[in-house]
């Protein structure tokens, strides 16, 4: 161990471990780019203005969470919390809302900075595979996000999760709803930071999570209750196509986000193994987002999905991912002649498209053959001199383990031949 260890709040990610977080990356995005998604990549910090604006002034992410520090030349800058101001400043910035081909689908992987309490699936480090499709009022694109996820998460195998699904309304309807609920809330018996937040973030004060302030929301007015027509069509509409796409959700009329720019749709996965921090996945439409950072209008909505989260899902299934062994095959030579031999196999390999590993450090048989188990390779290849002098090498199969003398010419394509 060294004199340091990863900040607070932050964990490496090892190897083995490390691949099951790469694949289910990889299980997240193979839908998206199946689907129009065009890949994009932001820097991880970004004028701390833009998520002020973007995410919201009264959220906990901005006034509590947010890494924000003034760099030496003066600019005010803060690690990227989310992603989705990010995505929509970049692609204004690009000018692709004006190719002419609405709405812009992008997505995206990349680490996401909070200065959260850390606890089980809470870190101020964590990694979010995230969509926006930008530019586009139509039910079907917001459908069409929450089955790509379900989709993601079906294909690692996960069954117990469940979408939660809500409509916050849009200009129209929602102020006239936060001033009834703000009316009811100012006749409960609340302490001084729920009242302040009666004013700035009506709607959070109905995702608090103490029992006593739980009791006294009972008679509250829903949003659901306040939509507008133009709402509730449309919001009828991502329901029916959910529901043709067999696509199961709970309607969730107290669904509330932790972040400003919502309006209509907003939906969370959330999974029933994971306890407090259940949800997996977020997302919605957020139709005012675009103007509020400087843009023209333009609807969009998206999802970002936690790496960390969906990979506690999987133990909390006990589901194992079955991924492909890093290496096919492992070479251990026997003395000097045979280390060359074998290097030169080994790089031919790699050159071929096979996965290869070499023992190194001028190991004995026992000690490389311990490497060779451990690499998980399907077969490893053994020399000595005696193989050598007649021009052969020794394929064993570690499967089965059959061992075969094969010419040194012809390792690579007695391997290839194998692997088909
Ligand atoms: P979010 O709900 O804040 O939404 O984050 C999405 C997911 O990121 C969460 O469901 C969770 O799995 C993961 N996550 C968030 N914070 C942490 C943390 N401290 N530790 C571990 N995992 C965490 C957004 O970020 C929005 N930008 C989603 C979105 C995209 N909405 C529209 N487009």
């Amino acid at each position: 161990m060294s004199t340091f260890q990863a900040p607070k709040g932050t964990y490496d990610l090892l190897p083995p471990d490390s691949a099951t977080y790469l694949a289910v990356r990889e299980a997240i995005a193979a839908p998206l780019r199946n689907s129009g998604y065009g890949y994009v990549e932001t820097p991880g910090f970004e004028n701390v203005e833009l998520f002020a604006r973007g995410v919201g002034e009264s959220t906990d992410i901005v006034t509590k969470e947010m890494y924000a520090f003034e760099t030496k030349g003066g600019d005010k800058l803060a690690l990227r919390p989310e992603g989705t101001a990010s995505v929509l400043r970049a692609a204004l910035e690009g000018n692709l809302h004006k190719a002419g081909n609405l709405p812009v689908k992008l997505w995206y992987s990349g680490s996401y900075y909070r200065y959260e309490r850390p606890q089980k699936g809470r870190y101020r480090h964590f990694s979010q595979v995230g969509a926006e499709a930008i530019g586009a009022e139509d039910p079907a694109l917001d459908a069409e996000l929450i089955i790509l996820a379900d989709q993601a998460y079906r294909s690692l195998g996960l069954k117990e999760f469940r979408i939660l699904l809500n409509s916050l309304g849009d200009k129209e309807c929602r102020p006239v709803y936060r001033a009834a609920l703000q009316e009811f809330l100012r006749g409960l018996d609340l302490d001084e930071e729920t009242r302040r937040r009666i004013d700035i973030n009506p709607l959070r004060v109905l995702d608090d999570k103490r029992a006593d302030v739980q009791k006294q929301l009972v008679g509250a007015p829903m949003l659901a209750d306040y939509l507008c027509d133009a709402c509730k069509a449309y919001h009828e509409q991502v329901r029916e196509l959910l529901t043709a796409a067999g696509v199961g959700y709970e309607d969730d009329p107290k669904l509330v986000r932790g972040l400003d720019y919502y309006t209509r749709t907003t939906f969370e996965f959330v999974h029933d193994g994971l306890g407090s921090q259940s949800a997996v996945g977020g997302g919605g439409r957020y139709d005012g987002l675009s103007e509020m950072i400087g843009g023209p209008a333009l609807p969009s909505v998206g999802w970002a999905l936690g790496v960390d989260r969906t990979v506690l899902a999987l133990e909390a299934e006990g589901i194992t991912l079955d991924l492909p062994a890093a290496t096919t095959v492992f070479a251990v030579p026997l003395g000097e002649e045979a280390r060359r031999v074998l290097f030169a196999k080994v790089t031919e390999l790699r050159r071929a498209g096979v996965a290869a590993d070499f023992s190194y450090g001028g190991k004995g048989l026992k000690g490389a053959m311990k490497n060779a188990n451990r690499s998980g390779a399907r077969f490893t290849v053994v020399a000595g001199e005696r193989d050598l002098a007649e021009g052969v090498v020794q394929l064993k199969d570690m499967e089965s383990g059959e061992q075969e003398a094969v010419a040194v010419d012809e390792v690579v394509a007695v391997v290839k031949s194998k692997l088909v």
